[in-house]
């Protein structure tokens, strides 16, 4: 396989039969048999989209449409979406492994091991897989408060490390926590950013500091200079581990394999997962230092997972990770990303009275706009001219735009195209005159 095959955007064109009853088939019984409400939103916020043929940076929907994808599952689909090469390693993952014995070692999961090990910043060294970001994060914890033999986690207001036990108890908005309240106790959140808040709650209790580089679900918020570096030093002065999630930033994403390398910040410990399964299966890593694996070796059994880092998941993890270094997609996300920024920022220097900053790094990207109703609405505005792009779970008036890494120049272009369209059609007044997520509308100035 060569680099033309990552060049170019596989499939552009239709190759199924639309077929619009399958879909209104389907919107039915996801109404009937999973979640009615979900249902309706999507459909007042005009993304009752229901997938069909995938391929690189496109989507299309069972009506036929087609789409940029934007949003790929919050940054799941680095390496495109069924990348050929990455199906052809699953194939042969299929043909002869299959999820492996989750009590015995493997040779897979040895491989995979050394490969994050050889790519890792610094002295992270050892892996334990895991299904998904939250079980990620979930053992990233255990790890810290096992090694560390201290209760308290610190993590930051907005952020978000999912929905399993730990991670839930870490998360930075109060509405996913409370339902479920009481959840796993000393667990305290600071402001990102504010290096004075953590200066004050850091303590020689504290087993960790647990960050996004930059906050996805909070709003594409870049950590401000020197941040990282700081709450590094903080936790070295009081003994407590820093774990960076790069669930989101990891893997090319902005620019550079890691998000950390930006700040010359090395974590104890990382959490990765969704593009490392290529779009196709689920696996998540939590690498750490030689050092702390030492709390594993009298407890080997401590933490278990009948199909974290299957055989199979392994083996397509590797052939992600070797396409992303042998096509040169982080530097290709770079150099994609400074195109879409300059597009962007010319779009907001135009548009003052609708979007106040266009943020973030490589093809991880955030536009915000001046009010919360405009993400919801612009979603609805794009999603007509062929992108698909979702605002911030914890911060409806910024959108996210974060398309696969193997997006090219056209792609870009045909992204600033829509975004153009999408804006003009709100200026119009066209589209649901509110957030049909029922965010509060103010007036928008024009
Ligand atoms: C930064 C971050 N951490 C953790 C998670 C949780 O991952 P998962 O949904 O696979 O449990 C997510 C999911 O969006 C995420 O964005």
């Amino acid at each position: 396989m060569d680099d033309e095959l990552v060049n170019n955007v596989w499939l552009d064109e239709i190759d199924f039969i639309p077929d619009p009853a399958a879909k209104q088939r389907a919107l039915e019984e996801f109404a009937l048999y999973l979640n009615p409400q979900k249902v309706r939103v999507m459909r007042s916020a005009g993304l009752d989209i229901i997938e069909a043929q995938r391929s690189g940076p496109w989507v299309w929907d069972l009506d036929g449409r087609r789409f940029l994808d934007c949003f790929t599952s919050a940054g799941s689909f680095n390496v495109g979406r069924r990348n050929p090469r990455i199906v052809a390693a699953a194939h042969q993952a299929i043909d002869h492994l299959d999820h492996g014995n989750f009590l015995l070692c493997s040779e897979q999961k040895a491989e995979l091991a050394r490969r994050l090990a050889e790519l890792a910043p610094g002295n992270l060294s050892c892996t334990m897989f895991g299904t998904g970001g939250g079980e990620a994060i979930d053992f990233a914890i255990k790890l810290a408060r096992g090694a560390t033999r201290r209760p308290k986690i610190i993590s930051t207001l907005n952020g978000y490390h999912g929905h399993t036990g730990f991670a839930l108890s870490a998360a930075g908005r109060a509405a996913f926590r409370e339902p479920f309240e009481p959840l796993m106790t000393q667990f305290e959140r600071v402001p990102f950013g504010d290096i004075d808040a953590l200066v004050r709650e850091i303590d020689d209790s504290t087993a960790a500091v647990l960050l996004e580089p930059i906050q996805g679900e909070g709003g594409i918020i870049v950590a401000p200079d020197g941040y990282l570096a700081a709450v590094r030093a903080e936790c070295d002065r009081v003994g407590a581990l820093l774990i960076l999630d790069e669930i989101q930033t990891g893997l090319g994403r902005t620019g550079k394999w890691w998000a950390s390398e930006h700040y010359g910040v090395v974590p104890d410990i990382m959490t990765v997962a969704k593009s490392l399964g290529g779009s196709l299966f689920s696996i998540s890593a939590t690498i750490f230092t030689e050092e702390l694996r030492e709390f594993l070796i009298p407890n080997p059994f401590i933490h278990l997972s009948t199909f974290g880092g299957s055989d199979v998941a392994c083996a397509v993890a590797l052939e992600v990770l070797n396409v992303i270094e042998d096509t040169g997609l982080v530097e290709h996300a770079a150099a994609m990303g400074e195109l879409l920024f300059a597009r962007l920022r010319a779009i907001a220097e135009e548009n003052p009275s609708y979007i106040r900053e266009v943020r973030g790094l490589g093809l991880m990207v955030g536009v915000e706009y001046v009010e919360d109703s405009l993400g919801p609405r612009m979603s609805y505005h794009l999603a007509q001219h062929g992108v698909l792009a979702i605002y911030s779970g914890n911060q409806p008036s910024v959108m996210r735009l974060m398309p696969s890494l193997v997006i090219e120049e056209p792609q870009v272009e045909y992204l600033i195209d829509a975004f153009r369209s999408a804006l003009a059609d709100l200026k119009e007044g066209q589209g649901p005159s509110e957030s049909p997520t029922r965010a509060k509308r103010r007036p928008v100035r024009s």
